[in-house]
C-alpha cells in the first residue's frame, strides 16, 4: 500500500482516504463521495481494529461481510481497498500508541477506557501507510472527529481532515453497522435518539434554555418507561476541549450514547449558541 501510494503521488495524483470497519452502509458511501470530490484516487480501508475495543465489547461479533463491501466499493468508484489483518497491524511485541489527552476524557472516553487510544493509534498507522492528501470522517462519531482533528494539529500530520454530515434513516436513526444488532421494533423505536437531540436543540435555540442540566433532564425523560433503552450518557460539551459545560455559549456538541437491547448507539449534533453578550465598557 505504501509503495502504491508513493507511485500514485509520483504521477501527481491526489489521494482521498476513508477509514472504516467495513459492513458498509450509506453513511460510509457518503464519505466515499466526499473523498471523490476532494481527491483523484480514493482509498477505503476495512479493518476492525481490536485496539479500540474493550475486553467485554463486541469485537468478535462485530458484523463483517467483505464480499458485499467489495461490491459496494466497486459500485461507488473506490480505487483501492486496503484490507490488512491483525498480524500485519499489530505484530508480536507491538508497543507504540498515540494518546490525545483531555478531549478523550468524557463521553465515549469515559465509558470505553482505551477506545480513543486505539482509534488515534490506528488512524496514525493508516495515515502513514496510505499517505493520503485528505481523509474523510463522519460527524456521527462526533467526539472521534474532534479528537482526530486535534491529533492532526498537535502532531503536524500533513493530512486534510474533512468531516461529513451524519446520514440518517427516514425516521432519524443515524446509520451504523451496529444497527444490525437491533430488532425491527427496536430499530423503529431508536428514532427517539435523534428526537432527543432535536428536543435539545429546540430548548436551546427556540426556548433560550442555556442550562445544560435542565436540558439533559428534559431529554432524559424521553427514555423513561422504555425497557429496551438504557442511557449511557447524555452530555453537552464545548467543541474545543470536549469538556462538559453547564452554561451554554458558543459552539457546543450535544451528544448521547444509549444502549438499545444488545447495541450501544451514539449520536450527536453541533449547535451554535449565541455568545454571551459582553457589555461594552466606556
Ligand atoms: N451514519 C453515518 N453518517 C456519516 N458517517 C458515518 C455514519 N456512520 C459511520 N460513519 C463514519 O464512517 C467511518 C467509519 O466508521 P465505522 O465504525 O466503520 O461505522 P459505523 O458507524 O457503522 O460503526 C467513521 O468516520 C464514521 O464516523
Ligand atoms: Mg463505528
Amino acid at each position: 500500500m505504501q509503495q502504491l501510494s508513493a507511485s500514485l503521488k509520483a504521477e501527481g495524483k491526489t489521494i482521498g482516504f476513508v477509514p472504516t470497519m467495513g459492513y458498509l452502509h450509506d453513511g460510509h458511501l457518503s464519505l466515499i463521495k466526499t473523498a471523490h470530490a476532494g481527491a483523484q484516487v480514493v482509498v477505503v480501508s476495512i479493518y476492525v481494529n481490536p485496539a479500540q475495543f474493550g475486553p467485554s465489547e463486541d469485537l468478535s461479533n462485530y458484523p463483517r461481510d467483505i464480499e458485499r463491501d467489495q461490491l459496494l466499493c466497486r459500485e461507488n468508484g473506490v480505487d483501492i481497498i486496503f484490507y490488512p489483518d491483525d498480524g500485519q497491524m499489530y505484530p508480536d511485541a507491538y508497543a507504540t500508541y498515540v494518546d490525545v489527552e483531555g478531549l478523550t476524557q468524557h463521553l465515549c472516553g469515559a465509558t470505553r477506557p482505551g477506545h480513543f487510544r486505539g482509534v488515534t493509534t490506528i488512524v496514525n498507522k493508516l495515515f502513514n501507510i496510505v499517505q493520503p492528501d485528505c481523509a474523510v470522517f463522519g460527524q456521527k462519531d462526533g467526539q472521534q472527529a474532534l479528537v482526530i482533528k486535534k491529533m492532526v494539529k498537535d502532531l503536524h500530520i500533513p493530512v486534510q481532515i474533512i468531516i461529513a454530515p451524519t446520514i440518517r434513516e427516514k425516521n432519524g436513526l443515524a446509520l451504523s453497522s451496529r444497527n444490525k444488532y437491533l430488532t425491527p421494533k427496536q430499530r423503529k423505536e431508536a428514532s427517539v435518539l435523534y428526537k432527543a437531540l432535536q428536543l435539545g436543540e429546540h430548548l436551546i435555540l427556540d426556548k433560550g434554555e442555556l442550562k445544560a442540566s435542565v436540558i439533559i433532564d428534559e431529554i432524559s425523560k424521553l427514555f423513561q418507561n422504555k425497557p429496551d433503552f438504557t442511557i449511557d450518557y447524555i452530555t453537552i460539551v464545548d467543541t474545543l476541549k470536549v469538556q462538559p459545560i453547564e452554561h451554554l455559549s458558543g459552539e457546543i456538541m450535544l451528544a448521547l450514547a444509549i444502549y438499545v437491547g444488545k447495541a450501544r448507539l451514539i449520536d450527536n449534533i453541533i449547535i451554535q449558541v449565541p455568545r454571551d453578550q459582553i457589555p461594552e465598557i466606556h
